[in-house]
């Protein structure tokens, strides 16, 4: 490990994505490698990117309450 490394972090904006920070390796269900559009990268947490499993920032337009009592209220 290099000393350039940093501690992959992630932090769960306020109704918003996952904020991806730090050296990690993002695969899809078969291991494949994806390539982050930008560093950092956020992950949709609302369901509603168009540009999945990336936040789209859709989840201003729709609304996304991230509060764990109001997702699982539906
Ligand atoms: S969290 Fe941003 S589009 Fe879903």
């Amino acid at each position: 490990m290099s000393d350039t490394t940093q501690k992959p972090t992630i932090t769960i904006r306020k109704d918003g994505p996952l904020l991806v920070t730090g050296d990690v390796t993002l695969t899809d269900h078969e291991g494949n490698v994806l390539e982050p559009p930008k560093l950092p990268f956020a992950l949709c947490r609302c369901g509603a990117s168009d540009r999945k499993p990336y936040c789209d920032g859709t989840h201003k337009n729709i609304g996304f309450c991230g509060t764990a009592a109001e997702v699982g209220a539906e």
